[in-house]
């Protein structure tokens, strides 16, 4: 299997990567997406549901587990798929997983689930597994660690409503820095699916 690596020095970067992605989603398909606490995986989320043309306002749920964000018929790709935008993490076990019933969306939209790694992956036997991930090693920017974006590991993560919060004082947050995106394809509907249409990877991983 394949791991595709792609750098991103942005968040529009991001998102482009995404809107490129989306040209090779279509309905039924599953995209779990990974990464520390403001990694990006809202914001690749944006990029996705711009490409996909679905309703806007694609945002961190607070509280929300589940958002719909239909396909729009006056956009500008009528009759693609609905964007079913999911944050789970805050659901810990397989019954709070079952209860938001996503499998009942699952076919007719694009499935996207923040926080999805060891959580979701029962429901599709082909999916995309993306994970963002702050550079690291000699890329560290200069400035050091981003404040406030790196949950002190004793006290644990932050719940991402509260980053949201903070998002609206503190500037460094909107700063943008390199990512890594690291791409896997599980099952065979992405065989021989040619990732690169995203842009030139940075490393592939066999
Ligand atoms: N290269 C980049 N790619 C993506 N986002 C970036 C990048 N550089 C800076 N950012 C910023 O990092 C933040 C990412 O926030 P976002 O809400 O997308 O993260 P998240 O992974 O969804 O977080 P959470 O776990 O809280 O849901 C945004 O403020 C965005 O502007
Ligand atoms: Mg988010």
């Amino acid at each position: 299997m394949t791991v595709w690596e792609f750098a991103t020095g942005t968040a529009s970067q991001t998102q482009q990567l995404a809107e490129q992605l989306a040209r090779l989603l279509r309905a039924g398909d599953l995209v779990i997406l990974s990464g520390e606490l403001g990694a990006g995986k809202t914001t690749f989320t944006q990029g996705l549901g711009r490409s996909l043309g679905v309703r806007e306002g694609i945002i961190s749920p607070t509280f929300v587990l589940v958002r719909i964000h239909p396909n729009l018929p006056d956009g500008h790709n009528p009759g693609g798929p609905d964007l079913v935008h999911v944050d789970a993490y805050r659901l810990a076990t397989p019954g709070e997983i079952d209860d938001i019933d996503l499998e009942n969306t699952l076919d007719s939209s694009v499935t996207v689930v923040e926080w999805g790694a060891d959580r979701v992956e029962h429901l599709a036997a082909n999916r995309l597994e993306i994970e963002l991930v702050r550079a690291v090693g000699g890329h560290a920017p200069a400035a050091g660690p981003a404040a406030g974006s790196t949950p002190d590991p004793a006290v644990g993560p932050v719940p991402s409503g509260i980053l949201d919060f903070a998002d609206s004082f503190d500037t460094d947050e909107d700063d943008d820095e390199p990512r890594t995106l690291r791409l896997q394809a599980i099952g065979p509907r992405w065989d021989g699916i040619d990732f690169s249409v995203l842009g030139r990877p940075v490393n592939t991983t066999e």
